[in-house]
């Protein structure tokens, strides 16, 4: 229990609202974490692996209509419609109030009510901020045991202070004697709600990921973004990473992909280049404020991984694959016989005989997918081998570059730098991407996706490009970080990618780090600048120097397409993009057609 009166009045309140058949206040223990789990192991949600394989770990199989976030159902409710901005679904927020109260009433009944104190960053790091949720699901409750700090901790370092209220149902009350499912859900009331100017969420009806696990996106993304406009600081869908040269000086740089497009598997890579080193300091989401010495400094505000799984195997993220060899939770991929987990992409061959994400027998060559392609694991970033030292470090790490980037099969280079932060703001403004399967939809349409932060942004979106450009401004003269934009997703003719990626990746890197030491050349393009021919380290790999051509290519007409594009896209953002965006567009408009 607490002693803070506003967390008492709240529960208390949900209580009355929501009716739970009780109230249990996590404390955050492993004691706590293993009877939740064994419930849920009776209960039919879990499955306990096999123990000698993957110790303390579970499966979990979702309801096949709850598997990823919903972005239409995904609502910002502030007073005036123009703050969300035409890029966020928005509603009234009394209106939408009602609304919720009506889904709320008595949506627990029959369950337990979760109090879930969590801080989002390490306890007591003055970029760090405290959250409470409440929630009717177990899973939630155990999920958030990994990705964030969690329980008793929380609640004293909390004392009197101010939390985000996040409140959590799957709106699947249960009558007396009623038999539970395995995955409860509301799919047909699925409503991810935020009320940026009260700084709380309510989230009904999906049990699913960053649905549900209401610190991530949510709260550390959507709510933290506004309190960073307001606050003068960055929340951002960045990964972290430390950098060090054989002999030299480590960097770290932060970069912001769209939701599976390679921010896990970068920010844990172990690389081609000998010699080099990796280290992560986080995979998803970067809270950045300039320190006293002007310089931008970054925390992972968050405590776990919850990675894609296809895809990851010991040859393409060795290091994720290492982090969740045990204690860890696996949601929608598929089981082998010996009760351990697989998913395509895993090992070469397929294992000949598994039980497929939708229970049902499998085997290679039947036609369906074994996992879910937004099939995640959710493991303990302390566990990761490379995992920096400085991780949970209050104060951060100092940031030199910063990235953006997505899949673009054609016209975007692989490496370009920006002139400038302005330009590298226009850069990040302009980002575009193939949809994936991280989020209901169509997969592979390319969409705008400013900053990685489309489905992000609790604000108008052309308030958030002035909010960079204003912290820009906040950076000590010749501190501002560098801005990159790169692509790992080109494609030949043919339909191969270009570029090997993975590990590999870090020649780009290297590329990045000689430009900060000055030592590494480039060439002005249009766009910006691209590597000088032999600047960028391609030493044992197999491409030629037409493919490199290919690969760093700048093609006037495809980009005169791009600004056509670009202009719609700020048309379609509104009055609130900022004139700067506007002249940056002009004036790569005419570097083009000097060409
Ligand atoms: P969220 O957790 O959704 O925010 O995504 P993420 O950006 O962390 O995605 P992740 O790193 O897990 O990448 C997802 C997919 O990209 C996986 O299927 C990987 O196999 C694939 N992938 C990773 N790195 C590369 C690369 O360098 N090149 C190519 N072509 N694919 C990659
Ligand atoms: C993403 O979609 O960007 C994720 C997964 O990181 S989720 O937590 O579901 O948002
Ligand atoms: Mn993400």
């Amino acid at each position: 229990m607490t002693k803070n009166g506003k967390l008492s009045a709240w529960v208390e309140e949900v209580r009355q609202l929501c009716s739970p058949e009780r109230v249990h206040w996590c404390d955050g223990s492993r004691e706590e974490y293993d009877l939740l789990c064994s419930e849920m192991v009776r209960a039919g949600t879990f499955v306990k692996l096999n123990e000698a394989k993957r110790p303390n770990s579970y499966l979990c199989l979702s309801d096949p209509s709850d598997v990823a976030r919903t972005e239409d159902r995904t609502f910002i409710c502030c007073k005036n419609k123009d703050d969300a901005g035409t890029t966020n679904n928005w509603r009234d927020p009394d209106e939408m109030k009602e609304m919720l109260r009506g889904l709320f009433r008595g949506c627990m009944r029959g369950r337990t009510l979760y109090v879930i104190p969590f801080s989002m960053g390490p306890i007591g790091s003055e970029i760090a901020h405290i959250g409470v949720e409440l929630t009717d699901s177990p899973y939630v409750v155990c999920n958030m045991r990994i990705m964030t700090r969690m329980g008793r901790a929380v609640l004293d370092a909390l004392g009197q202070g101010e939390f985000v209220p996040c409140l959590h149902s799957v709106g699947a009350p249960l009558a007396p004697g009623q038999k539970d499912v395995p995955w409860p859900c509301n799919a047909g009331n699925k409503s991810i709600v935020h009320f940026p100017e009260e700084r709380a969420i309510w989230s009904f009806g999906s049990g699913y990921g960053g649905n549900a696990l209401l610190g991530k996106k949510c709260f550390a993304l959507r709510i933290a973004s506004v309190m960073a406009r307001d606050q003068g600081w960055l929340a951002e869908h960045m990964l972290i990473l430390g950098l060090t040269p054989p002999g030299g000086k480590k960097v770290y740089v932060a970069a912001a992909f769209p939701s599976a497009c390679v921010k896990t598997n970068l920010a844990m890579m172990n690389p081609a280049l000998p010699g080099w080193k990796v280290e992560c300091v986080g995979d998803d989401i970067a809270w950045m404020k300039f320190g006293p010495d002007g310089r931008l400094y970054a925390i992972n505000p968050e405590y776990g991984f919850f990675g894609v799984a296809p895809g990851t195997s010991m040859q393409s993220n060795p290091n994720a694959m290492l982090s969740l060899g045990a204690n860890s939770i696996f949601t929608n991929v598929a089981m082998t016989p010996d009760r351990d987990v697989w998913w395509e992409g895993m090992t070469e061959k397929a294992p000949p005989r598994l039980t497929s994400w939708l229970r049902e027998e499998w085997s290679p060559g039947c036609g369906k997918k074994a996992a879910h392609p937004n099939a995640r694991f959710t493991a303990p970033a302390g566990q990761c081998p490379v995992i920096d030292p400085d991780w949970e470090n209050p104060r951060g790490v100092p940031i030199s570059a910063i990235m953006f980037g997505g899949r673009r099969p054609s016209t975007v280079p692989l490496v370009f730098e920006a002139f400038n932060w302005r330009h590298g703001t226009f850069l990040g403004s302009i980002q575009s991407s193939e949809t994936t399967a991280a989020a209901a939809g169509a997969v592979g349409m390319v969409r705008r996706d400013p900053m990685a932060m489309l489905p992000f942004c609790g604000y108008n979106m052309g308030d958030y490009f002035a909010h960079w450009l204003r912290m820009g401004r906040a950076a000590k003269a010749g501190h501002q970080p560098a801005i990159y934009y790169v692509n790992w997703f080109r494609k030949s003719a043919e339909g191969e990618w270009l570029w090997p990626g993975y590990g590999d990746n870090v020649r780009v890197l290297k590329w990045i780090v000689g430009r900060l030491a000055g030592t590494a050349g480039a060439v002005d393009t249009p766009i910006g600048r691209v590597p000088a021919p032999g600047a960028l380290d391609v030493s044992g790999l197999n491409i030629g120097r037409a493919e490199m051509d290919e690969l760093l290519k700048v093609d006037a007409d495809a980009w005169l397409a791009e600004v056509k594009g670009i202009a719609e896209h700020y048309g379609k953002i509104g009055e609130r993009v900022p004139r700067e965006m506007h002249d940056e567009l002009a004036a790569m408009e005419r570097r083009l057609r000097a060409r």
